[in-house]
């Protein structure tokens, strides 16, 4: 099956272009002016042409504090879908004890079938013994080529310094890469507890209770960790404040392989959600929290000069309200203890548009620069590049054409996500995915779905590019 796009500006990370793609079965066979071929045409002109978006943070269906991630992956992929995503990396995590391989083949069972759009996994390690050091290597061979560490949640996901320094120099040994959660989970912690025995339990205390000293700390000691190992590549995953870029500044100044993502959440919400009335706060409790609002200007600047190099959404959604689609009590299990509030929200349908209006609309970053934090990078560090990230001859025909003058109301009544709210209700943005194809398929045309439940595939990725 061939198919012609006509007409478009072709983005990529470093150009821009008017050229049509041809597009062969699943890859892209051929990029040129007034391209001829018996082909199904597709009508670029006065559009875009963007490789598919890459979002490299995704939980479905997570289990976390006594519930699981209200997206499974055929909702939440159907929605990456319908918001121009293409491909999401989303995080296995190791049962204590248990072996890597196990916890890959869980996340592979609950994919498998679902995924309507290509996915690769992470790993999250919990334990690190000298058994799992051991398996990270099996695992990089077969395509799970990152570990996330958390420096928090003591007694659930948190692993000591030893434990960090060890799995960064065995990263580095097996071509691996270590994604951190770098918030000191100690101070943090006793912060909670304090807070509640002064019977302070609505939402806005889970901000006050993990201050941006407490990421920016554990972002310093993580590099430091990294520095100690030898110099080797780290990177900070959902960084949401200028205490932590801060940190990632100063080790990429030192010549560092230090790299970060942040998510749209920190870049267009503020620590004044969590003052919205009654429980509604919950809506935005995740970790890190919000934070001030002039931190976001300071996360464009990270953005547009490369110090972070990656917007990824942590997309982690859990529903206000119990009954939602037959979903079970989730934020609401957190009435009367903050500390009880699933952590995570909804995000992997909003990310493209939220990004290229606050972004390109607005003068922040280029529009190639867009392509780059949102799809090019994302493949590159995560070993997917360059099948994944970019509109070349050879790579997957993964491909969005986006209507740079179409506008979209972002809400909950009309959002694909399976969940009850949205962080961004009633917000207008400029730009919209008009045309998104996975592999050569049209899953998305006209906000109708094309494609097919379990039509993705697994992602084997390979090491970082790491030039970046
Ligand atoms: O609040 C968050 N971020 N929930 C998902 C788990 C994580 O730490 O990424
Ligand atoms: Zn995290
Ligand atoms: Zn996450």
């Amino acid at each position: 099956m061939k198919t012609l796009i006509t007409g478009g500006t072709i983005v990529t990370a470093s150009d821009n272009y008017k050229a049509d793609v041809l597009v062969d079965g699943e890859k892209i066979a051929m990029i040129g002016k007034d391209l001829k071929a018996a082909a199904k045409r597709i009508n670029a002109t006065g559009k875009y042409v963007i490789p598919g978006g890459i979002d490299v943070h995704t939980h479905m269906e997570l289990p976390f504090g006594g519930t699981f991630a209200s997206d499974d992956f055929e909702t939440g992929t159907r929605a990456a879908a319908f918001g121009g995503t293409t491909t999401i990396v989303d995080f296995a995590v190791q049962g204590m004890g248990e072996p890597l391989e196990k916890a890959r083949d869980a996340w592979l069972k609950k994919a498998r079938g679902k995924a309507v759009i290509d996915y690769g996994l992470h790993m999250i390690v919990r334990d690190v013994s000298d058994k799992v050091l051991r398996e990270m290597e099996t695992m990089v061979k077969e395509g799970v080529s990152s570990f996330k560490l958390f420096m928090a949640y003591p007694g659930v996901f948190m692993v000591d310094d030893a434990s960090i320094f060890k799995a960064l120099t065995r990263a580095a040994e097996i071509g691996g890469l270590i994604c951190m959660h770098a918030e000191n989970g100690g101070v943090i912690d006793v912060l909670v507890r304090r807070a509640l025995a002064s019977k302070h339990t609505t939402p806005k205390w889970h901000a006050l209770t993990r201050p941006p000293e407490a990421e920016g700390e554990a972002t310093g000691r993580a590099f430091r960790l990294a520095e100690m190992a030898g110099g080797v590549p780290l990177y900070i995953v959902h960084l949401s404040a200028a205490n932590a870029l801060e940190q990632v500044r100063l080790f990429r100044d030192r010549g560092l392989p230090a790299y970060a993502e942040t998510c749209p959440q920190y870049l267009f919400l503020s620590v004044d959600n969590y003052d919205e009335p009654g429980f509604d706060g919950a809506k935005y409790v995740m970790s890190p929290p919000l934070r001030e609002k002039w931190h976001q200007d300071e996360l464009w600047k990270g953005l547009a000069r490369n110090d972070l190099q990656v917007i990824s959404t942590d997309h982690c959604p859990f529903c206000m309200k119990e009954g939602f689609q037959g979903q079970p009590k989730q934020k609401e299990l957190g009435i009367g203890d903050f500390s009880k509030i699933p952590n995570g929200a909804p995000g992997v349908e909003t990310r493209m548009y939220l990004t290229y209006d606050g972004g390109v609309v607005q003068n922040r970053i280029t529009l190639s620069r867009w392509v780059e934090v949102t799809s090019t990078t994302p493949a590159k560090l995560m070993g997917m590049f360059p099948k994944k990230g970019t509109i070349a001859v050879g790579s997957d025909a993964d491909i969005v054409v986006w209507d740079p003058r179409a506008t979209h109301t972002i809400s909950a009544k009309t959002h694909h996500m399976r969940v009850d709210y949205n962080p961004y209700e009633g917000r207008k943005v400029k730009g919209k995915p008009t045309v998104v194809m996975s592999r050569g398929e049209v899953i998305v045309e006209k906000d109708t779905f094309l494609g097919r439940k379990g039509r993705g595939r697994f992602i084997k990725r390979g090491s970082a590019i790491l030039q970046t």
